[in-house]
């Protein structure tokens, strides 16, 4: 999933090349929270179901532009933290569901760094690793493994 036909394709190809059973695309903009539903059921119905979701989009925010513009700040939120509170909470429960599935998240050093330069940056990033914690640890009471670095995981055991 992804908002760029051409990246697809590109990825495609590489899986392809890489030896995967079939590849299924599906153009998105990840900003429209509410086409999150139709899309995971999109891609369960062209998989076969969902094992595991690798979350890897997101903007470099350019902090001075932030500070200076509140609809910017917003949009980098929306596109970095707030997708991401809609996507892990629909797959926990699809996982949950069927009692296994893994998320991957990637996050970042600048989430527990907080530099004063990246501020929009870090408070979008420390969002990420607790999100997929608590949906294993504390809402959803299922088993739950967090690295202390840049990629947290959801899994059941
Ligand atoms: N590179 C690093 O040093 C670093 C460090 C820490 C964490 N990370 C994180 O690792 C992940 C991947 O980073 P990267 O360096 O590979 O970045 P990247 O090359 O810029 O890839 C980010 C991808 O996210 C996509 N994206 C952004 N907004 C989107 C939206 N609204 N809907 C759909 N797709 C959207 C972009 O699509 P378009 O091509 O259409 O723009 C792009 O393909 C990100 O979460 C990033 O924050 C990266």
């Amino acid at each position: 999933m992804g908002r760029n036909p051409t990246k697809l394709e590109a990825v495609r190809a590489d899986l392809n090349v890489r030896g995967a059973a079939s590849v299924a695309l599906h153009p998105a903009d990840l900003n429209d929270l509410g086409a999150h539903p139709v899309m995971l059921e999109a891609a369960q119905t062209a998989l076969g179901g969902l094992d595991a979701a690798l979350l890897a989009h997101g903007t470099l925010s350019d902090q001075s532009a932030c500070e200076q513009d509140v609809q910017r700040t917003l949009q980098e939120l929306q596109t970095n933290f707030l997708s991401y509170v809609s996507l892990l909470t629909l797959l926990a429960n699809v996982f949950e569901a069927q009692r296994r599935g893994v998320i991957a998240v990637i996050s970042s050093v600048a989430g527990s760094a907080g530099a004063a330069a990246i501020t929009s940056m870090a408070a979008r990033r420390l969002a990420k690793p607790p999100l997929p914690a608590g949906c294993g640890r504390g809402w959803k009471k299922q088993a739950c493994r967090c690295s202390p670095s840049s990629l947290a995981r959801w899994i059941h055991p």
